[in-house]
């Protein structure tokens, strides 16, 4: 596996590459990397010669008061797990390589975006679209492979693809469990032992409203209810939002069909969490 740390430089690399008639595939991740990004990189190698994973811990989508500074940066191991995997190349720029001083555009995210996650983490899209789009001028690559678990991320970028007419194929993979169903996230390393029992409960509360809707429960507040109830039993944690919308555009159906999807946002000890089930 190759690394570079340039733009430059992993341009030029792949565009030898591509001359070869190489299909590549791009992962890109903010490192800390868990078996749901390696769950990526092994859905980019079915689909693709080349995988190349970015590493960049982006500041434009962490709020002020948000946990950028203590983003887990494990680099070394991180390259470690992605040689294993098979990737080809690992693109780990610095900050002032993807964001120059005096630039000055950034992508603006689609309506929809400024609800649920957008309303809570105020630019946090426009953030993620922004290197999102700057990674695909850089890489050009002819898929990038993202995971269901930031459901909210997916629809933002399938519609900037879509928009903006970005020649890549988007892929979207399952979210990783732990055996007591906990989403595998960067994030799960800040729990605490009773917190992140606690963390179950969202699966838990996730499952339960599917059930609901499986045994027949259409209305969007009786599927939404089933789900909260069980959350409500625990008075540690801390509901953001518990709803069913429809995954396209996070839009909230008028009665619940199956293809819509629920989505939480639970802070648990004080690290917030976030999931989804689909229906
Ligand atoms: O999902 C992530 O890890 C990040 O939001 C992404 C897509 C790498 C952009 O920084």
């Amino acid at each position: 596996m190759f690394t570079e740390t340039g733009i430059a430089g992993i341009r030029a690399r792949l565009g030898d590459l591509r001359t070869q008639g190489a299909r590549v595939a791009l992962v890109p991740t903010m490192g800390a990397l868990h078996d749901g990004h390696l769950a990526l990189i092994d859905a980019a190698r079915k689909i693709a010669d080349v995988v190349a994973v970015s590493i960049f811990v982006n500041p434009l989508q962490f709020g002020p008061n948000e946990d950028f500074a203590r983003y887990p940066r494990t680099l070394e191991s991180d390259a470690a797990k992605l040689a294993e995997h098979g990737a080809s190349l690992l693109f780990a720029p610095s900050g002032g390589e993807m964001h120059a001083e005096g630039s000055r555009t950034t992508v603006t995210p689609p309506a929809f975006a400024a609800s649920f996650e957008g309303a809570i983490r105020p630019g946090h899209f426009a953030g993620v679209l922004t290197v999102v789009a700057k990674l695909f001028n850089i890489v050009r690559p002819d898929a990038a492979v993202f995971g269901r678990k930031d459901l909210q991320q997916l629809a933002s970028i399938r519609a900037m693809v879509t928009d903006l007419n970005f020649p890549v194929e988007i892929v979207a993979v399952e979210t990783v469990r732990e055996r007591d169903g906990l989403a595998l996230s960067s994030r799960n390393r800040y729990l605490d032992e009773p917190s992140r029992r606690r963390a179950t409960r969202i699966r838990d509360a996730l499952v339960a409203a599917r059930t609901a809707f499986e045994s027949g429960v259409t209305d969007v507040s009786g599927v939404e209810a089933a789900g909260r109830v069980i959350l409500a039993q625990d008075g540690a944690l801390d509901v953001d939002y518990f709803n069913l919308v429809r995954e396209s555009d996070f839009e909230i159906p008028s009665v619940a069909t199956t293809g819509d999807s629920i989505v939480a946002a639970v802070k648990v000890g004080g690290t917030r969490l976030i999931d989804n089930i689909l229906l």
